[in-house]
């Protein structure tokens, strides 16, 4: 055991003083490249992402705020979040950035933080719904420490049902109102969510995670003109590393949220994340972007029309982002046994509750899938085509997958990674 442990060597690769781990991420490399990756929160980032993310930057130590470090020998991390602020800003048209969460989740605690008292009220979507786990969810601190209600979607549509929406905000009377989750396929009415929240005095919190790519890139509406707070994640569509943004068109939230990331939830920044931050943002300000984001929406729909007409039922019919729930009830079938069928033939995929699906993951009966990363790699109509109809057909035999038809559509799914190949 010992043998296999990692020695330090300042100089050395990571191959010559820790094999194991070595090994694995050389494993990581090979999976991603010969998968299609279709959970809908990942992408496959730049050279240049990797490149800040990698770099000795890692090393440097910083509490505060650009220009206001309570450490020395900041100045060259100070261009950094000074870079990614100014673009954040540009790229979202707000007043107000924070880019240092280290996640999504931690860009909402500190909203929280900043906005609501011990056990103050939330109304916010539910998990099969949609929602996030730190909306209020009870495994989640946040639906301990506050009372939150949550709002689903209309069983038959499958769509928010404002009026609901509006009678259960009269009758909590929450401090805070979320909008925005993990598995809701359509655009969201953020106007109309706004209007709710100021009728019954609460602020609104928009959590654009999964489609602040698609904002970026002109193709969703984005939540800024109509929310009080922003938050996301930069993973997803957005296309970068691992962490969270907090975004306000109102510079006055200032006050509140630099105190409430740090020292409120967090302590140092992760400087090199940061550089990687800048980055992606700076690469979703080019043109080529929006392109980027109009192609996935295309392959999330096209993905879509292909499922339907194959008599898939698609939760909320459809699709306005990147990403398309596959509700499998009527076929007396889980999300799991999907999610397990579809990693032999080399789709990652992964099973996620349906509107008023049971709470326990076993017994979902849905898989979401994602096209961001996939159309990062180049697929385009003929691909998600090929993709679409191996899903479909893997579906319709799902109890009888011998394999020799697994090897088949593993053969067709290879030849797609192969063409379309990474980090190359
Ligand atoms: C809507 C939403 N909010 C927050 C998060 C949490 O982000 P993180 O995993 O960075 O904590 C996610 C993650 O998938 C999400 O979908």
């Amino acid at each position: 055991m010992l043998a296999k442990a990692a020695r330090f060597n300042g100089h050395a690769p990571i191959g010559e003083t820790d094999p194991l781990i070595s090994e694995a991420l050389q494993g990581e490399l090979r999976r991603q490249q010969d998968h299609v990756e279709l959970i809908a929160s990942e992408n496959i980032v730049s050279r240049a992402v990797l490149d800040a993310l990698g770099h000795p930057m890692t090393n440097k130590t910083l509490e505060g705020y650009p220009g206001h470090r309570f450490h020395g020998g900041g100045e060259f991390v100070d261009v950094v979040e000074q870079a990614a602020l100014d673009r954040a800003r540009e790229l979202f048209g707000c007043d107000y950035v924070n880019v240092q969460p280290h996640s999504g989740t931690q860009a909402n605690q500190a909203v929280f933080f900043a906005c609501l008292e011990p056990g103050a009220r939330i109304l916010s979507m539910n998990l099969s719904a949609g929602g996030h786990l730190s909306h209020g969810a009870k495994p989640n601190q946040s639906g301990r420490w506050f009372d939150a209600q949550h709002y689903g979607v209309n069983r038959d549509s499958g769509l928010i049902d404002y009026a609901t929406v509006e009678s259960m905000a009269g009758e909590i009377e929450p401090a805070l109102l979320i909008a925005g989750g993990s598995a809701y396929p359509r655009v969201i009415d953020f106007a109309r969510m706004a209007q709710i929240a100021r009728s019954v005095g609460a602020l609104l919190l928009v959590d654009m995670a999964h489609i602040a790519g698609l904002v970026a890139g002109g193709v969703h509406p984005s939540p800024l003109p109509y929310a009080d707070i922003v938050t996301c994640t930069t993973t997803k569509t957005l296309r970068g590393p691992r962490g969270g943004l907090i975004l306000a068109r109102a510079e006055s939230w200032r006050d509140k949220l630099q105190p409430a990331i740090f020292p409120g939830v967090q302590g140092s920044l992760h400087s090199q994340i940061i550089a990687a931050k800048a980055v992606c943002l700076g690469e979703a300000l080019q043109p080529e972007f929006r392109d980027y984001a109009q192609r996935v929406v295309d392959n999330a729909r096209r993905l879509a029309g292909v499922l339907a007409e194959r008599e898939i039922r698609l939760v909320a019919g459809g699709t306005d982002t990147h990403m398309v729930l596959l509700d499998l009830s009527a076929r007396d079938l889980r999300g799991q046994q999907l999610q397990d069928a579809l990693a032999r033939v080399n789709i990652t995929s992964n099973k996620n509750p349906i509107p008023f699906d049971s709470p326990r993951p076993t017994e979902w009966r849905g898989l979401r899938l994602g096209v961001a990363a996939a159309t990062t790699r180049g697929f385009g109509a003929a691909e998600i085509d090929v993709l679409g109809e191996v899903i479909a057909e893997v579906i319709e035999s799902i109890d009888d997958l011998d394999e020799q038809r697994i090897h088949a559509w593993r053969s067709r799914v290879l030849e797609l990674c192969e063409s379309f190949p990474i980090y190359t």
